[in-house]
């Protein structure tokens, strides 16, 4: 069977995101097993941008499955020399069963994805997207689980709002961008909220909206933190860099709408009694968030991290299930 690579959310059906969402819920409950599926596998971490969850996440999910994951950072590898992506690539293909890949530049919108899409094409393995400039699928599936979880069989119906949140670092907007697919696909009700000038991509809002059409999910956005979270189920808040502004105006837009876009206290008042505070984390005190929202009872931002582990291990569990047979090395070509 070809092989399946887990990059874009947008390449899945609604069928198959349910499924790795069962999974998921099976694998965290011990009614799945999957101890055995990466047996005598070796993956491949290859990162040039810090991470805390999505690294340790997949380390320990790769070993709880049975295989082994290196941890490499660009900068210690010939890359760093110039040897090229496409090079890299190749030569990762005769040694590894597998790549998690989390390599862009926020400088350069959409490089990133272009060296994950190099590397797909250039290797039989499954390569896993670990966030890029544009995408986050991991996070956003194992936030969807978390979001299930929490509001039950009807998570559906309930309003999730997604809302950018000031923060002096430009991030990439693949949590936003995931979200939406995937709200979209499983016909979900989100709300997206940013400040004029912090606009999602124009081809996953066009995607979204066609699929939310399709799925009766409901998808609508906002320029109004306030406003938008009133009623809302879950508050989730996130950064992202400006795609189509330079740093100067970004910047300059950024510091005169900062009091309007931290989230407080009183945004809860306007939300639904219960609704609760989510964050892909990390995030800074006093930036995306106040202090007495993110360590108060609203907060459920380490369930939300812990539920990392059970979705990579879904994730992993659904891109090798692909590739039954063992990845035969060539010896000579
Ligand atoms: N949310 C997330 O991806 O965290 P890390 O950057 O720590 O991996």
């Amino acid at each position: 069977m070809h092989k399946r690579d887990f990059i874009d959310l947008r390449s899945f059906s609604r069928e198959e995101l349910e499924q790795i969402l069962l999974d998921a819920e099976a694998i965290k409950s011990g009614q799945k097993d999957v101890s055995q599926v990466l047996s005598g596998k070796t993956l491949g971490m290859l990162f040039s941008v810090a991470s805390t969850r999505t690294r340790l996440s997949f380390l320990a999910g790769t070993r709880q499955m049975g295989g082994h994951a290196e941890y490499l950072n660009t900068g210690d590898l010939q890359l760093k020399n110039r040897e090229t992506v496409t090079d890299t690539a190749k030569v990762m293909d005769r040694f590894l069963d597998g790549l998690i890949v989390r390599m862009y530049d926020m400088k350069s919108y959409g490089s990133g994805r272009e060296a994950l899409e190099t590397i797909a094409a250039n290797t039989s393995f499954p390569v896993i997207n670990a966030l890029d400039d544009k995408d986050h699928p991991c996070q956003v599936m194992s936030d969807v689980l978390t979001i299930k979880e929490q509001l039950g069989p009807d998570f559906r119906k309930k309003k999730v709002l997604l809302t950018w949140g000031f923060a002096q670092r430009q991030k990439s907007p693949g949590v936003t961008h995931s979200m939406m697919s995937a709200a979209a696909l499983l016909g979900m009700n989100l709300e997206v909220a940013f400040p004029e000038g912090f606009e999602p991509d124009e081809a996953y809002i066009n995607f979204a909206k066609k699929q939310a059409a399709l799925s009766g999910g409901r998808l609508s956005f906002s320029h109004n933190m306030m406003a938008a979270a009133e009623g809302a189920d879950v508050i989730y808040v996130k950064s992202w860099k400006a795609l189509n502004l330079s740093d100067e105006d970004e910047l300059a837009i950024k510091n005169s709408v900062r009091a309007d876009w931290c989230l407080s206290s009183r945004h809860f008042e306007a939300a639904s009694q219960h609704a609760v505070y989510m964050d892909c984390l990390p995030s800074i005190r006093g930036e995306e968030v106040t202090a007495e929202v993110k360590d108060g009872p609203r907060s459920i931002i380490f369930d939300e991290a812990g539920n990392r582990l059970y979705m990579q291990k879904a994730i992993m569990n659904f891109v090798f299930e692909k590739i039954k047979a063992p990845h035969h090395i060539p010896l000579f070509t």
